[in-house]
C-alpha cells in the first residue's frame, strides 16, 4: 500500500481533490486550472490505497535568493495525507524519498517550504529560516511623512496588463533580497491569476504602479473590501506585496494605500526589516504579529554552505549530524566571506556542533548563531567561536518570505 509512484499530468485532478480534503478547501475548477499551470508531475510523489490517492508531496523547480547569491532550491509543496491514513508514517516515507531525489537526482543544495504547522517539519531537518510579520492596522491612527515632491507618479491598473514590467522590477531587486524566489512566466501567470474563491470577499486585485525617471520603479498589488457600520465607512485595504526600488516610490505607494477613501484598515505581510516600521509615526499601531515564513532544509551541506556569501570573513570547522541524509554528517571546514566561500570535509577539530536543522535556520541570515547557541541548539566546542563567527552568518537585509507556494 505504501508504494510511492510518480503520477502523470492527468492525475492532477485526483491530487487536487486530495489536497482539498486535507486542507478543508473547496474544489474550485478555476483554481485547479491555475494550479495545473505550475504543477510538475515528474516532481510529484503519490501513494494510492485501493486505487485511491491517499498521500502526496511535490516540489517546484525554482531558484531562491540567499545571502549574496541565487541557488537552485526545491520548493516543496502540496503535502497532504488523507484523514483516513494519517499517522501511519506516509508523510515520513514521502519526505525521505523526496530528500533523496532532491539531493541525488536534482542536485539542488537546499529545499524550502511554508509549513501549515511549524511542528511538522523539524523532524525532517527543516529549520525556520525566515520569519515575517502580518500587519493589521487602523490607518486612522497612523501617519506617513510628506513626500519631498508633490508629483505622485502613480498609476492604477489591472495587474495582468503590466506583467512584464512587474517581472522586470522584481527580478532586478530579487538579487538583494534573501528569501525571494525566481518567478518565470508560469509563476507570474499563477500569481496574477486572481481566482474568485481566493479573494475572501474582497475586490479583484489591482496594481498601483510608480513611475520613476527610467520607468516603473515600484508597484503594490492589493485589493479592497467594502464595509460600513453605523458610524460610516470601515473599508479594508488588503496588500499582497509592495516592491520598490527607491525610497520615493516606496513612500508614494504606501501613502496612497494608507489613505484610500472609505477605508480605515489595512492588512499585509511584511518583512521583519520592512521600511514601513521606520516610516510610520506610531509603529505599535501597525499591530505587527511575528509568524513563521520560510523553512529551509540544507540537503547538501558543502554545496549549500559554499553557495551563499558571508557578511564577514569566516574560517570555521563545524560538526554536523543528519539522520536522514547521512552524507551530510561529519566535520566540515567553511572558509568564506563577501566574495565567495568553500566548504570541504576535514579531520580538524570542530569549533561548533549542530544538527542539519540549525544550518537551515542560519542559512538565509535571519537567525542568529548566538540565539541558537543560547537555545542549546548549537554547541560551542571552542570558547569564543560563537561571538567571532556570528556576524559572518548575518546579512545586510533580513530574509523576506514572499508568496506562499
Ligand atoms: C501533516 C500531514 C501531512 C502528516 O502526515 P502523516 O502521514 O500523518 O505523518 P506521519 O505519520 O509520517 O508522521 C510523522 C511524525 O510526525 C508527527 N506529525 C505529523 N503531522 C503532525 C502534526 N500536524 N502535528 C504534530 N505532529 C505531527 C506524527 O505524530 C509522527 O510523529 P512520531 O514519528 O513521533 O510518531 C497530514 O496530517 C496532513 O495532510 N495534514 C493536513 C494538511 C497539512 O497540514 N499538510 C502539510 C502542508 S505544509
Amino acid at each position: 500500500m505504501t508504494d510511492v509512484t510518480v503520477p502523470r499530468a492527468e492525475d492532477f485532478d485526483e491530487i487536487a481533490a486530495l489536497l482539498a480534503l486535507a486542507f478543508h478547501g473547496e474544489s474550485d475548477p478555476d483554481l485547479r486550472e491555475v494550479e495545473r499551470g505550475v504543477f510538475e508531475p515528474e516532481r510529484s510523489l503519490l501513494v494510492r490505497d485501493g486505487g485511491i490517492a491517499v498521500a502526496h508531496a511535490a516540489a517546484f523547480t525554482r531558484d531562491l535568493t540567499v545571502p549574496g547569491a541565487s541557488v537552485p532550491a526545491a520548493h516543496v509543496t502540496m503535502v497532504s495525507v488523507a484523514p483516513t491514513h494519517r499517522r501511519r508514517g506516509l508523510l515520513s516515507t514521502l519526505m525521505r524519498r523526496q530528500l533523496r531525489e532532491i539531493r541525488d537526482t536534482r542536485r539542488e543544495p537546499v529545499a524550502v517550504l511554508w509549513a501549515s504547522e511549524g511542528r511538522i517539519y523539524p523532524r525532517f531537518g527543516y529549520g525556520l529560516a525566515a520569519q515575517r510579520y502580518t500587519l493589521q492596522c487602523d490607518t486612522t491612527e497612523l501617519r506617513l511623512p510628506e513626500p519631498a515632491s508633490a508629483a505622485s507618479g502613480l498609476r492604477l491598473d489591472r495587474p495582468a496588463a503590466h506583467r512584464a514590467e512587474l517581472a522586470r522590477l522584481y527580478e532586478r531587486l530579487r538579487a538583494d533580497r534573501p528569501g525571494w524566489s525566481s518567478r518565470d512566466e508560469r509563476w507570474w501567470a499563477y500569481l496574477l491569476a486572481d481566482v474568485k474563491s481566493l479573494r475572501g470577499g474582497a475586490t479583484e486585485r489591482r496594481v498601483l504602479l510608480h513611475d520613476g525617471a527610467t520607468g516603473v520603479d515600484g508597484y503594490a498589488l492589493y485589493r479592497t473590501k467594502e464595509e460600513w457600520d453605523r458610524s460610516g465607512p470601515r473599508g479594508e485595504v488588503r496588500v499582497d506585496e509592495v516592491v520598490a526600488a527607491t525610497p520615493e516610490a516606496y513612500l508614494a505607494l504606501w501613502r496612497l494605500l494608507f489613505s484610500l477613501d472609505l477605508t480605515r484598515r489595512l492588512s499585509c505581510p511584511a518583512a521583519v526589516d520592512e521600511p514601513l516600521l521606520w516610516l510610520v509615526n506610531e509603529p505599535r499601531r501597525l499591530s505587527a504579529q511575528l509568524t513563521d515564513g520560510l523553512w529551509v532544509r540544507v540537503v547538501d551541506v558543502p554545496a549549500a554552505l559554499a553557495a551563499r556569501r558571508y557578511a564577514t570573513d569566516v574560517d570555521l570547522v563545524v560538526e554536523v549530524t543528519d539522520e536522514l541524509l547521512p552524507e551530510n554528517s561529519g566535520r566540515w571546514r567553511l572558509v568564506g566571506g563577501r566574495s565567495g566561500a568553500e566548504c570541504v570535509a576535514t579531520t580538524a577539530p570542530a569549533q561548533l556542533a549542530c544538527d542539519v536543522r540549525a544550518l537551515g535556520e542560519l542559512y538565509l541570515g535571519g537567525s542568529g548563531l548566538a540565539a541558537l547557541a543560547a537555545a542549546g541548539r548549537l554547541r560551542e566546542l571552542v570558547p569564543g567561536t560563537v561571538a567571532a563567527a556570528a556576524p559572518a552568518f548575518t546579512w545586510h537585509r533580513a530574509p523576506a518570505p514572499m508568496e506562499v507556494f
